[in-house]
């Protein structure tokens, strides 16, 4: 369980990333948080795993107030979230497996994974979750030598190797066309619900997210705005997100809301 309590966020040159964030986010739950761009979905998702840290109130990650974690407690509390970004973060000149046995690191250690003493349960896992998102015929490829999507489906294997108790995915579809983007949605939707990992999604598109959550996050300004499943989400929701009206959008024919 996830519980944001009066959190706030102050970058050092001032600008408030987070205003007093108060939700929980329950176990086994598939959250997409939408926004503008500069609304805090980053802000937020990278406060759960400390890759920056609130300036007030209590983070906590399993009873546990990450707030105040240092070295070993930060890294266990890395390992157990698994990141999902939207320029797949793989090592492009390495292979495939390479990439996906990379999940790995945080339980086998450094030192044997740059002597790649990779066990055969992890060699068998990073097979099993290339294959659970249709990838292992690319196992030996390159990884630059693959599509947009397909390199996300190579980074969703690598967390999956990671066996995270969350996957926080910070854009994941970003770059990618409709059809691969739906492609990689559905893979997220159906690890969460297999697997019970708890999932946190940002988005830019609330028609998206709507096809996908069980659970929206409406932020805007560093708050949240909207909190409630897609079933709720009305024309006053958009604009409380958006700050203007979906029918606005229809007369610009439906510029990028972006
Ligand atoms: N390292 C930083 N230093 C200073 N300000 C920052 C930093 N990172 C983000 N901000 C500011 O904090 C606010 C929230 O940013 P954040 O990146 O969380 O938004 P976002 O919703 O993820 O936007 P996008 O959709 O563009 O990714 C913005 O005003 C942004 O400019
Ligand atoms: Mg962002």
């Amino acid at each position: 369980m996830i519980e944001f309590k009066d959190v706030s966020l102050v970058y050092p040159n001032g600008t408030q990333g987070l205003k007093n964030i108060n939700v929980t986010i329950k176990d086994g739950e598939f959250v997409v948080i939408v926004g503008l761009s500069g609304a805090g979905k980053s802000t937020f998702i990278r406060s759960i795993n400390r890759l920056v840290t609130p300036t007030s109130g209590s983070l906590l990650v399993d009873n546990e107030d990450i707030l105040t974690f240092k070295g070993k407690d930060l890294r266990k509390l890395r390992t157990k979230t698994g990141m999902i970004f939207q320029n797949y973060n793989l090592v492009k000149r390495s292979s495939v497996l390479k990439n996906v046995l990379a999940g790995r690191l945080g339980h086998v250690g450094t030192v044997r994974s740059i002597l790649n003493m990779y066990s055969k349960e992890d060699l068998s896992l990073a097979y099993e979750s290339l294959k659970r998102v249709n990838i292992e015929e690319k196992i030996y490829n390159r990884a630059d030598e693959l599509s947009g999507g397909q390199q996300q489906r190579v980074s969703i294997a690598r967390v999956l190797t990671q066996q995270p108790k969350y996957i926080l995915a910070d854009e994941p579809v970003a770059s990618l066309d409709p059809p691969t983007s739906h492609q990689v949605m559905t893979y997220l939707k159906k690890i969460n619900k297999e697997d019970g990992i708890t999932t946190i999604v940002n988005l830019h598109f609330i028609d998206m997210a709507m096809e996908y959550a069980d659970r929206i996050i409406g932020m805007r300004g560093g708050e949240i705005v909207f909190d409630g499943p897609a079933s709720e989400v009305s024309e006053k929701t958009f604009e409380e997100i958006y700050g203007r009206s979906i029918r606005e959008e229809d007369k610009i024919g439906g510029a990028d809301k972006s």
